[in-house]
């Protein structure tokens, strides 16, 4: 069984994920990656954009700014709707997601439907609640010269917010790019980038961030063929997911959200449920969008979005579906996979069995011996010629071989290259490989 708390280990020991201001008693709900759990990070935001990017003649980039006009928010109505619903402890003052702490409610649940399912409060284990308040999730900030003891109302107009989703930022550029662009529909607009939500209850590790990532698209389509545009859409998350990512199928669950979970803007959203090793959780989202966005922002700004067609001169606004994924979330569910403990020749061992594609390193290269020049300047070169080749080549002649063989497994090295006193007579040299600890002789030239 995996466990949680052994992947958060691991990626504190090795280098991958730190709790974020760990130095000063951590940040709840920021995480900071190392310098291996940046490249991983790197390895799968990299497969994405060339999934959906890259490979793509429909699809276009985008990078927009973290703090937006306020007016966006307005627009798009998460001032008024993107909030969740707390609730207080009355013996403790703890204060809770209502939704996340009873059965059977969801966000819109009222005091009286909350209090009528006997919660106890998880930390004290009283039931005395306060009322069900709305709590929005946008972080404020202000913008510009505002002092702490300006007035109420001067720092009122400069408050601006961190962007809770990554997504209007892309609407707000549907007509710049349509203007440089004029692409034919349809289209997709790709963004990655920060994104922050003020969290009630930020939990297990980087499954529930404050300050997360999104990999987004909007796909703008013609209104009348939504449902194959969306049926489209799911068969190529899958194939992102399983094939680019490699996850299990049999450890994706979709979720077809009902009407009165949706967000706002959604008329059909179908979830993408993953198998953490604490349970069921959302990994990505897909949503028929559909004109909501392009309209609001039309309304706020006075601008038109239609899309005039190219054939028949036709004009409307486009409908949109997208599909999101927070790059934690996906990163976890990457980690949770490949963490594996089993035994090699009788040792017990944790090795991480990420697919060689996201693994941080391709090949660790190592003298057999450490003290002995002549295998040392040996391994330095195939090292050079592996990392101008691949890249992302590990040097290592710490310990011994076998320690050296534990520690590349436990970063999901895939294969170790070992140069040893054969080498220098035949120039050949030992791979190891990461899953199965065979090993084997190659020639230099074949690597
Ligand atoms: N633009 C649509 C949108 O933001 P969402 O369902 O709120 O929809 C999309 O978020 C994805 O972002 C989720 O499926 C999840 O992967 C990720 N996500 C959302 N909130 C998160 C959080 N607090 N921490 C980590 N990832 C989060």
């Amino acid at each position: 069984m995996k466990k949680l708390d052994d992947i958060v280990s691991l990626c504190k020991r090795r280098g991958f994920i730190f709790q974020g201001s760990d130095i000063y008693g951590g940040m709840a709900g920021t995480w900071d990656f190392g310098p291996l759990g940046t490249t991983l990070k790197k390895n799968i935001t990299d497969a994405w954009w060339k999934f959906f990017v890259e490979d793509r003649d429909d699809m276009y980039g985008i990078d927009a700014a973290i703090i937006m006009n306020p007016r966006t928010w307005e627009a798009s109505g998460h001032t008024a709707t993107f909030a969740d619903p707390l609730v207080e402890c009355k013996e403790c003052k703890s204060r809770f997601r209502a939704d996340k702490i009873a059965d059977g409610i969801n966000e819109s649940v009222t005091t009286e439907e909350f209090l009528a399912t006997h919660t106890k409060c998880p930390v004290c284990g009283k039931e005395n609640w306060g009322p069900i308040r709305k709590f929005n999730m946008m972080f404020t900030t202000h913008v510009g010269a505002v002092l702490p003891d300006d007035d109420a109302e001067s720092a009122k107009n400069n408050i601006a917010y961190l962007r809770p989703e990554t997504a209007q930022g892309i609407f707000t550029n549907y007509k710049n790019v349509v203007d440089a662009f004029y692409p034919d529909l349809p289209f997709g607009l790709a963004q990655q980038g920060k994104a922050f939500r003020n969290e009630i209850s930020p939990r297990d590790f980087i499954l529930r961030d404050r300050e997360c990532s999104q990999m987004e698209i909007e796909y703008f389509i013609r209104p009348d063929n939504w449902e194959q545009e969306f049926e489209k859409m799911r068969a190529l998350s899958h194939e992102f997911l399983e094939r680019v990512i490699g996850l299990d199928p049999a450890q994706i669950h979709e979720l077809e959200v009902p009407a009165a979970d949706r967000a706002h803007y959604s008329k059909r959203t179908i979830d993408f449920m993953f198998d953490y090793p604490n349970g069921e959780e959302e990994l990505m989202g897909l949503a028929y969008r559909t004109d909501f966005d392009l309209n609001n922002i039309a309304r706020e700004s006075g601008k038109s979005m239609e899309y005039r067609d190219k054939v028949t001169n036709e004009t409307f606004v486009p409908h949109v579906i997208e599909p999101s994924i927070g790059v934690e979330r996906l990163i976890l569910a990457v980690l949770a996979s490949a963490y594996t403990e089993d035994e090699i020749d009788g040792n017990k061992r944790i090795v991480l069995k990420l697919p060689e594609t996201l693994a941080p390193y391709r090949f660790c290269v190592s003298p057999l011996l450490k003290n002995k020049p002549e295998l040392v300047s040996k391994a330095k070169e195939v090292y050079q010629s592996l990392k101008t080749k691949y890249g992302n080549v590990t040097w290592d002649d710490s310990g011994n071989i076998g320690k050296r063989y534990r520690k590349q497994d436990e970063i999901g090295t895939p294969k170790c290259i070992v140069i040893d006193f054969d080498t220098l007579e035949d120039n050949t040299v030992t791979i190891r490989d990461r899953d199965t600890a065979k090993q084997i002789r190659v020639d230099i030239a074949k690597l």
